[in-house]
C-alpha cells in the first residue's frame, strides 16, 4: 500500500498548521454523545503542540447539512475538544459543509481554508474517501502530511488486505446504504462469510446473490408498526414483515446464528449497527454482535461511527483489536480503492 508522508517528518515549529480531522460525531441534545473521534484526533494535535506549532486551525464536517444550518454548528464539538485539549493555540473552524463548495472540492473554498496557513495535516481518515475542498483541495495548496491517526488506520485496516487468518467474517449493517452496497459486493469476495443486517439486508435480499460470496441474511426481524422509539413491535420471520411495518432490528434467532458464525472466526471486520440500537427495543441485535466480536480470539476490527458507539456504550471497545474511526472510508479502503484524501498527500 502507498504510504503518505508523515506529520512526524514535518517541520512545524513556529508554523500555522491547518488540520483536517474527522470530528463528525453523534450529537444528542446539543452535546457530543460519543467523543471517540475527537479523542482519536488528539495525538496529532498534541504532537504539533509539542513541536512548537504557533497556531492550529482544526476543521471538520459535521453531519450532512446542505449549507449553513444551526443544527449542525460545530460548537459542541469545539467545546468538547477544548475540554480535552485546553491549549489557546488550538481553534476549531465552523463546519466545512456550511460552505456549499466543500463537497464539490471547490478550489475557492480550498483557498479560503489555506489562507494564512503554512502546513496542512490530514488526519481525517473517516473522510478520506471524500474528494472535498478540505480533504483534497487544500492538499494542493499547502505542504501536505498525513496525521498519526490516518497513518495508523492505514496500517491496521491494511492488515485485512494481506494474508488473514480464516475464517474471515464480514458483518455489515447500518444506514447510508447507498454508500455501502457496491463496496460490500466487492469486499465480500475476500471474506468467507458476510453477515448482513439493518437496512442493508432488505436491499441485498432483493438482489441476485453474488457468486462465490457466502452471504447470510437475517432469518427473523423485530418489526415495528412505525419508526418510533416506543413503537409496538413483534418478532416475525424476515420474509413475513406485515405490510407497512418496518424491520428495526435482527431477531433472536438471527442473533444466535450470527453470534455463532462470528465466534468461530479468526478475523472479523464489522461495520454498521444491525438495528436502531439507540432505541432500547431495537438494540439487541447490535449488542449481540458487539459481544460476539469482543469474544473472538483473533484479529477484530470495528468501523463506523454507530458501531463504535455501540461498542463504547457496552464497554467492549478494549476487547477488539482496532476500533476504526472510518465507516465508508474503511469499506472503500478494504475494497482496494485508493482513497482520494490519502492520494492527495505526497508519498513518504
Ligand atoms: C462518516 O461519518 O462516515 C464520515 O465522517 C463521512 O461522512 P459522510 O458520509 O457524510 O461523508
Ligand atoms: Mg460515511
Amino acid at each position: 500500500m502507498r504510504r503518505p508522508r508523515s506529520v512526524r517528518d514535518a517541520d512545524v515549529a513556529g508554523k500555522r498548521v491547518l488540520v483536517r480531522a474527522d470530528l463528525n460525531v453523534p450529537l444528542e441534545d446539543g452535546r457530543v454523545a460519543d467523543d471517540t473521534r475527537i479523542r482519536a484526533a488528539l495525538p496529532t494535535l498534541e504532537l504539533l503542540l509539542e513541536r512548537g506549532a504557533a497556531e492550529i486551525a482544526v476543521c471538520s464536517h459535521l453531519g450532512r447539512p446542505q449549507g449553513p444550518d444551526p443544527a449542525f454548528a460545530i460548537a459542541p464539538v469545539a467545546v468538547r475538544l477544548r475540554e480535552l485539549l485546553p491549549d489557546p493555540r488550538v481553534r476549531v473552524l465552523e463546519n466545512t459543509r456550511f460552505n456549499p463548495g466543500e463537497t464539490k472540492n471547490d478550489p475557492e473554498f480550498a483557498r479560503e481554508l489555506a489562507a494564512g496557513m503554512d502546513v496542512y495535516v490530514d488526519d481525517a481518515f473517516g473522510s478520506a474517501h471524500r474528494a472535498h475542498s478540505s480533504t483534497v483541495g487544500v492538499a494542493a495548496l499547502l505542504p501536505a502530511y498525513a496525521g498519526l491517526l490516518l497513518e495508523q488506520e492505514l496500517e491496521m485496516l491494511g492488515r485485512l488486505l494481506g494474508e488473514v487468518e480464516r475464517p474471515f467474517v464480514l458483518v455489515a449493517g447500518g444506514a447510508k446504504v447507498e454508500d455501502k452496497l457496491s463496496v460490500l459486493q466487492h469486499l465480500g469476495g475476500r471474506a468467507d462469510t458476510v453477515l448482513v443486517g439493518g437496512k442493508m439486508a432488505a436491499e441485498l435480499a432483493a438482489q441476485a446473490p453474488r457468486e462465490g460470496v457466502h452471504v447470510e441474511l437475517p432469518v427473523d426481524v423485530v418489526a415495528a408498526a412505525a419508526f418510533e422509539r416506543d413503537a409496538e413491535s413483534v418478532v416475525v420471520p424476515a420474509a413475513a414483515v406485515p405490510d407497512g411495518w418496518l424491520g428495526l432490528d435482527i431477531g433472536p434467532e438471527t442473533c444466535g446464528r450470527f453470534g455463532e458464525v462470528i465466534r468461530g472466526a479468526k478475523t472479523v471486520f464489522w461495520n454498521g449497527p444491525l438495528g436502531v440500537f439507540e432505541w432500547p427495543a431495537f438494540a439487541a441485535g447490535t449488542k449481540a454482535v458487539a459481544q460476539a466480536v469482543a469474544d473472538v480470539d483473533g484479529y477484530t476490527v470495528v468501523g463506523g461511527g454507530d458501531s463504535v458507539r455501540a461498542l463504547q456504550e457496552l464497554g467492549l471497545a478494549d476487547r477488539v483489536s482496532w476500533v476504526s474511526t472510518g465507516g465508508g472510508a474503511s469499506l472503500e479502503l478494504l475494497e482496494g480503492k485508493e482513497l482520494p484524501g490519502v492520494a492527495a498527500i505526497p508519498e513518504a
